[in-house]
């Protein structure tokens, strides 16, 4: 499989309206536009007549018109010229759907599993977006590593001065990692472990499991009494999907949910939604400040003195490249640099 062949997020849906908006995925240009009945549609944001972008046009009725000269392009792709009825030209269309406030596509080639957002009588709270300034590989490090927790987050993490005392479980099938961490909880915003039900010297419980068609990870975050008997009234389950734009920055869509045990509907949760969106939406701003600071992007792990928190780097960097990039294994060890992207070859136009 290819980057392009697995169902991944590429834009908030809240931000797709009636205008057409162009995203970059795997350093493929992909505009996307609605239908008339509201239905997402995704084509070649490049205009095969002269190359300006679709997304830079309008949508008339069901067809994306290219601004420059006004050819239009039905949702398979399929293009007529206004001024040459008699010719006809397509360009490469994809799979769109929208899923827990996102738009998600893939080739139409591909048939791979959508992934599943199991919520398990959570609750949502918010569907955020980011930015990060790194590589695919950097942008997983950073969120499948829990030691900086210690010194660059407020609402979860360890005690940086207990480090030492935290546990670290890892576990790897051939598509999966999952990592289990139990330790001393850090001194936390104040408020935030006020509303959880956190007290000094808890542990912090800490499990991810990482897949990689498409790559995302889903962490569940909730805190226990040293001895277990007591929990924190709220859960958290965030879903985070990394998606390449380019070969040197990332973008992060967050899907996160919560269970309480409050009384009341939802356990309260609606109540504390804008505060909590809030506390995420920073904390991982954060993550994306740490990534600015890089002194190098390279992508290997060659030379690096890596600490018994980072075994999963290359286990991740290997599945990276065999599932989602779609390259053989590679022949010595784990520790590649990923190969140019792999693009999808251009779509036939088709008809339903
Ligand atoms: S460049 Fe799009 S119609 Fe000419
Ligand atoms: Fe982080």
């Amino acid at each position: 499989m290819g980057m392009l062949d697995h169902w991944q997020p590429v834009l908030l849906s809240a931000r797709l309206h009636h205008q057409p908006v162009g995203v970059t995925v795997a350093g493929s240009q992909i505009a996307l536009f609605r239908t008339s009945d509201g239905a997402v549609a995704a084509v070649s944001d490049v205009c095969p007549h002269r190359r300006l972008k679709l997304s830079a046009g309008a949508v008339i009725a069901d067809r994306l018109r290219c601004k420059y000269h006004g050819w239009t392009f039905d949702a398979r792709g399929n293009g007529e010229s206004p001024g040459a009825p008699k010719m006809t030209t397509c360009t490469t269309s994809y799979d769109a759907r929208e899923e827990h406030g996102l738009v998600w596509l893939k080739s139409r080639e591909s048939d791979p599993v959508f992934p599943a957002i199991n919520t398990d009588n959570y609750f949502p709270i918010c569907t955020l977006e980011h930015h990060i300034p790194a590589p695919l590989e950097l942008a997983v490090d950073n969120f499948n590593e829990i030691e900086h927790s210690g010194t660059v987050h407020d609402t979860f993490g360890y005690d940086l001065d207990r480090m030492n005392e935290v546990q670290v479980k890892f576990e790897a099938t051939d598509d999966s990692v999952s990592v289990v961490n139990a330790g001393p909880t850090k001194k936390l915003n104040r408020l935030f472990a006020w509303l959880i039900g956190i007290r000094r010297g808890d542990t912090f419980h800490d499990h991810w499991i990482t897949r990689f068609s498409p790559v995302y990870s889903v962490f569940d975050h909730w805190w226990t009494s040293p001895d277990g008997s007591r929990e924190s009234m709220v859960r958290w389950r965030l879903y985070i999907f990394f998606v390449p734009q380019d070969d040197r920055t990332t973008r992060v869509f967050s899907v996160t949910f919560a269970k309480s045990r409050y009384p009341g509907p939802v356990g309260g949760l609606r109540l504390f939604r804008r505060l909590m969106r809030r506390e995420i939406d920073r904390e991982v701003r954060a993550d994306v400040s740490m990534l600015h600071h890089m002194a190098e992007y390279d992508t290997s792990i060659e030379g690096l003195k890596l600490s018994r928190f980072d075994k999963v780097l290359g286990l991740t960097r290997e599945r990276i490249n065999r599932i989602y990039r779609g390259h053989a294994a590679p022949r010595f060890g784990l520790n590649v640099t990923p190969e140019p992207a792999t693009l999808t070859a251009p779509t036939p136009c088709q008809t339903e």
